[in-house]
C-alpha cells in the first residue's frame, strides 16, 4: 500500500514546501520585518540534514510534490546539487521539484536549475513600472534582471508562473500593466490577496484587495469568463478567450478545507498551516540521533492536529513571517 499523511479533517498531504534560506536580498514589505533577525548558521538544516527528512517525507508519508522556497532560494550557491539529490527520490513516489523565487539572481543559472533536474518555478512580479518595482523590494530589486531571469527559464524550457501580490496603497495600480504585460508574453500570472503574514504586522482586512475588485479592475480592459475550479488554490478567468489569469484569495474565499500541503522551514521546523501559532521542531530529533520511526510518529501527530486554517483561526500573532514560512 501506498504511504499517506492525512490529518484528522480528512486532508492528505502531498505536497511539501522547504525553506532553504530565510535570508533575502529583497525586502518586500508584505513578506520581511523591516530588521529581519536571521537564523544563526548552525541552526539551518544541512544538507544531508534536508535530504534525510525529506526522503523519510517522500519513503514513509507519501509526499510527491516539492516546492523550494526561502527566503530567496537562489541565494544558496549549493541549490543545482540539493535539486540533484533531491531527484533521486523520484524513484520513491516523487514526482515534482518546483521553486519559488524573485527572480532577480536567475538569469545565469537558469539552464542549471533544469540541468539539476528542476521541473518549473514561479517568479514574484509585483509591479511593472521599474521604480515601483524597486520601491516595493524594499529600494533592492532591479526589474530588468527579473525579466532577464524570467527570459532564461523560459528560454531553458522550464515552465514558469508569474506570482503578484497585491496589497492597498502599494500595488494595485500595477494589476492592470501586470495582466497586459503577461497577455503580451503568454506567461501565466496569478494575483495573490494581502495574507496577515507580513513581518511588520501591517496586515489589516482594509489592505486586502479582493478577488472581486481585481477583477472589477480588469473588467473594462477585458472580455472576462469563470474558468471551472480544479484543485488549484487559484481561480482562474479566461481574458479576451486567449489567455489567463488566476487568483488566490485566502482571504475572500479559503480553499483550507482541501490544504494538501505542509511547510519545513530551513531550521526543521514544520509547520502544518501558515496560519499555525509556532511549528514543530525536528532538527533537535534529527540531531539527537532519533530514529526514522521516532521522527515519523513526531511528523504524523503533528500533522494530525493540524488546525482548521485560515477561515478558522484568522489573524495570528506570531514571531514567524513568511520570509522564514516560504510563501
Ligand atoms: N501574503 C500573500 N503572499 C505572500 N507571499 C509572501 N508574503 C505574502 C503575504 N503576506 C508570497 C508571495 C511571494 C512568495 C515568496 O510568498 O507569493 O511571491
Ligand atoms: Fe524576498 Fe520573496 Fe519575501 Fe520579497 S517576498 S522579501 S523576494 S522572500
Amino acid at each position: 500500500m501506498e504511504p499517506v499523511i492525512s490529518d484528522r479533517r480528512g486532508r492528505i498531504k502531498h505536497k511539501l514546501r522547504l525553506s532553504l534560506t530565510d535570508r533575502c536580498n529583497f525586502r518586500c514589505a508584505y513578506c520581511m520585518p523591516e530588521t529581519p533577525e536571521w537564523a544563526p548558521r548552525e541552526a539551518l538544516l544541512s544538507p544531508d540534514e534536508l535530504l534525510r527528512l525529506t526522503s523519510l517525507f517522500v519513503h514513509r508519508l507519501g509526499i510527491r510534490e516539492l516546492r523550494l522556497t526561502g527566503g530567496e532560494p537562489l541565494l544558496r550557491a549549493d541549490l543545482e546539487s540539493l535539486i540533484a539529490r533531491l531527484g533521486h527520490l523520484r524513484a520513491h513516489g516523487l514526482e515534482r521539484i518546483s521553486l519559488t523565487t524573485n527572480g532577480s539572481l536567475l538569469s545565469r543559472r537558469a539552464s542549471t536549475l533544469k540541468h539539476a533536474g528542476l521541473d518549473d518555478l514561479n517568479i514574484s512580479l509585483d509591479a511593472m513600472h521599474p521604480d515601483r518595482f524597486r520601491a516595493l523590494s524594499g529600494g533592492r530589486g532591479d526589474i530588468l534582471d527579473v525579466l532577464a531571469g524570467i527570459d532564461a527559464a523560459r528560454q531553458a524550457g522550464l515552465p514558469t508562473k508569474v506570482n503578484c501580490v497585491v496589497v492597498r496603497n502599494y500595488n494595485e495600480d500595477q494589476i492592470l500593466p501586470l495582466a497586459r504585460w503577461a497577455q503580451s508574453q503568454a506567461i501565466p500570472l496569478r494575483f495573490i490577496e494581502f495574507m496577515p503574514l507580513d513581518g511588520q504586522g501591517s496586515w489589516t482586512h482594509q489592505r486586502v484587495v479582493l478577488e472581486a475588485e481585481i477583477l472589477d479592475i480588469l473588467r473594462p480592459h477585458f472580455e472576462i469568463t469563470a474558468l471551472p475550479r480544479t484543485s488549484e488554490p487559484a481561480t482562474y478567468y479566461s481574458l479576451d478567450g486567449s489567455f489567463r489569469v488566476g487568483i488566490i484569495s485566502t482571504i475572500s474565499n479559503p480553499f483550507c478545507s482541501s490544504c494538501d500541503r505542509l511547510r519545513l522551514t530551513a531550521t526543521g521546523e514544520l509547520y502544518s498551516c501558515l496560519f499555525s501559532a509556532e511549528g514543530r521542531d525536528l532538527r533537535l530529533a534529527l540531531r539527537s540521533g532519533e530514529p526514522d520511526d521516532a521522527i515519523e510518529s513526531v511528523i504524523r501527530g503533528h500533522v494530525w492536529n493540524k488546525e482548521a486554517g485560515y477561515a478558522a483561526s484568522g489573524y495570528v500573532e506570531r514571531k514567524i513571517s513568511m520570509h522564514a514560512l516560504g510563501g
